[in-house]
């Protein structure tokens, strides 16, 4: 099969939000901290009506009425989550409602877990089997759905909450190249749930940081050396167009941004300018794990790589900043920023990807982009997405309001036999909704 990829994209997010600069001031963190510290805007969060499988009803569900897919033409489900719900029932058998219905039962696919990284997991799979022998010439369908919710403290700002749905089969605007990838993957407590009483994470926020940091100067080593290896050259910033990053929040993105920009000096690849190679040559000789504390070249790499950053990265960064932290679905959301805000332009671009997962799990990868044919092209999974409207219809909740929501969720999460607020007011049309969770655990769902 040829160019196999994401043939079309939607997403969903709660229409509830909280703005970073309330929130940083009930939190009583010092001005600027989270909205500049952090880079964030605002914050998303589920109330008690919608939850992961709500989300990923909703975004199921539009996808396949924008697009005009039938849902006996999937062939294989793949969700990528790290919320839990049921220990052993999939998110994915929820979502077979909906194909049900259409007396289509025959679809491979369950669901992936490792934090952030499960998307991708789910869309590798997903990849791979229409690349391989056992595909039936169905579409493949990924789900990345999360609501992320920290415990009060310094990661409570990092929190977001989003479901994407992308449709996988040949031939498409957003195709794999599949030869060039690399992967880090090892042993750190660096974020983990190991609490199944609660939804919230154990955290080491530094450890977290430096963990994402080593993860990404091993994939693009790997990454690197791959593409050196098939193409007798050697790759630099420069060969791809952008770069997307998995975004806890924005600074860690400046930052992986200017990591990258440094591993190119260190590498003296072509792409660093003289001025750069000045700036940057005292830390030449840092240790790696120096390199990791120096504040000086955390300092330096950003602002050398600075005009950079604006041409390769801003673009898509959006929607993290706007939603939050959004776990499997953060990189598809920052990617899919880039296609709502380039996509007339995007066009024989090359598009490279970092997915990261703590505990943890990487993998650095990249996209080939094809303005491609309706419905399956850039600028309509632009106007399908429509993330204007989307953002623009949202209600801003009070920080008090947003602290409120979280202990009712605290005391929902593992609960049974309660039924949600009648007020379901703030859901657009076409949202799926909880109605109950009765005295099973049994959980049922309807579409406002
Ligand atoms: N104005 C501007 N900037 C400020 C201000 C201010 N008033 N106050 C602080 N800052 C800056 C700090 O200098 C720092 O920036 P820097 O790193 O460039 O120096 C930044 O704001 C954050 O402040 P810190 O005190 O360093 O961090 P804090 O203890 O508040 O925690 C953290 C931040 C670790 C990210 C926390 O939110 C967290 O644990 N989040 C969850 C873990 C996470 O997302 N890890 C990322 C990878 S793993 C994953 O995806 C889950």
């Amino acid at each position: 099969q040829k160019n196999v990829g994401i043939l079309a994209m939607e997403i969903y997010f709660p229409p509830t939000c909280v703005q970073q600069e309330a929130l940083e001031a009930h939190d009583g963190a010092s001005k600027g901290k989270y909205t500049i510290g952090l880079g964030q805007d605002c914050m998303a969060f589920c109330t008690e009506s919608e939850d992961v499988i709500s989300m990923s009803l909703t975004a199921v569900t539009s996808l396949f009425e924008k697009y005009g897919i039938d849902p006996t033409q999937i062939g294989r489900l793949e969700v990528g989550s790290e919320t839990v719900i049921d220990k052993s029932k999939s998110i994915k058998t929820f979502l077979m409602q909906i194909f049900e219905k259409y007396g289509n039962t025959d679809i491979e696919g369950v669901d992936s877990t490792n934090a952030c990284y499960g998307g991708t997991a789910a869309l590798f799979n997903c990849v791979n089997w229409v690349e391989s022998s056992s595909w039936d010439g169905r579409y493949g369908l990924v789900v990345c759905t999360d609501s992320a919710v920290y415990a009060e403290g310094p990661a409570r700002p990092t929190g977001g909450a989003a479901a994407i749905a992308m449709l996988i089969g040949p031939n498409a605007p957003i195709a794999f190249e599949s030869k060039y990838r690399g992967s880090h993957m090892s042993h750190v407590y660096d974020f983990y749930k190991p609490n199944l009483a609660s939804e919230y994470p154990v955290v080491d926020g530094k450890l977290s940081q430096t963990c994402y940091l080593m993860a990404l100067d091993a994939c693009y080593k790997h990454f690197s050396n791959r593409y050196e290896k098939l193409e007798g050259k050697p790759f630099s910033m420069s060969d791809a167009d952008y770069f997307v990053f998995h975004s806890p929040y924005n600074k860690l993105v400046q930052k992986s941004f200017a990591r990258l920009y440094f591993n190119d000096f260190l590498r003296n690849a072509s792409s660093v300018e003289e001025v750069a190679k000045e700036k940057l040559a005292p830390f030449s000789s840092l240790s790696c794990d120096e390199s990791y504390q120096s504040r000086d070249l955390e300092k330096a790499s950003q602002q050398v790589a600075k005009n950079l950053y604006d041409a390769k990265v801003q673009p898509t960064t959006l929607l993290p900043k706007q939603v939050g932290n959004m776990y499997t679905a953060s990189l598809y959301a920052a990617f899919a920023s880039l296609v709502h805000n380039k996509h007339s332009t995007l066009d024989g671009n090359r598009v490279v990807m970092f997915s990261y997962g703590s505990g943890l799990t990487s993998t650095m990868f990249s996209f080939r982009l094809h303005s491609g044919e309706h419905p399956f092209s850039l600028s309509n999974i632009a106007a399908v997405m429509n993330i204007p409207a989307k953002l623009k219809s949202r209600h801003e909740f009070s920080p008090e309001k947003f602290v409120e929501t979280l202990k009712l969720m605290e005391h929902r999460y593992g609960g049974k036999d309660f039924v949600t607020a009648k007020d379901r007011s703030l859901l657009s049309p076409g949202t799926y909704y909880l109605i109950e969770v009765d005295k099973l655990y049994r959980r049922f769902y309807a579409k406002k």
